[in-house]
């Protein structure tokens, strides 16, 4: 899915409040694959480049299990950092301060979307 274009992700039902995230790619400012994930967090959806700020792994373990057992943050598997899930910002462990890479999601007609603008 290349920046500048609108791509469907998945179907609204896929994604679960503080549930499995749903994993998909974009293309980054290098032309390359960037994994990423949409989630669904009281009620509305959300997409993060799937990039820990710690060190760029994937936040799961390439199961789309990003919640901590709370449901109220996004937990990096490697060394436990916290995440807010409405805005990615790290709220405890090594990148605290710092935040994912947020992507447009946007739910219509019972699916859910990206839309990544053009520069
Ligand atoms: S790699 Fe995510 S907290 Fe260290």
């Amino acid at each position: 899915m290349a920046a500048g274009t609108t791509g469907l992700i998945c179907d609204s039902s896929a994604l679960v409040d503080s549930g499995r995230a749903v994993r998909f790619e974009i293309t980054g400012p290098d032309g390359k694959p960037q994994p990423a994930i949409a989630l669904r967090y009281q009620g509305r959806v959300y997409g993060y480049v799937n990039a820990c700020r710690h060190i760029p792994i994937e936040l799961d373990l390439e199961d789309g299990n990003v919640f901590d057992l709370s449901g109220q943050y996004l937990v990096c598997s490697m060394h436990g950092a916290l995440y807010l899930p409405n805005n990615g910002r790290c709220v405890s462990g090594p990148c605290r301060g710092q935040s994912l890479q947020a992507l447009p999601l946007y739910e219509s007609d019972g699916k859910v979307w990206l839309n990544i603008m053009p520069d």
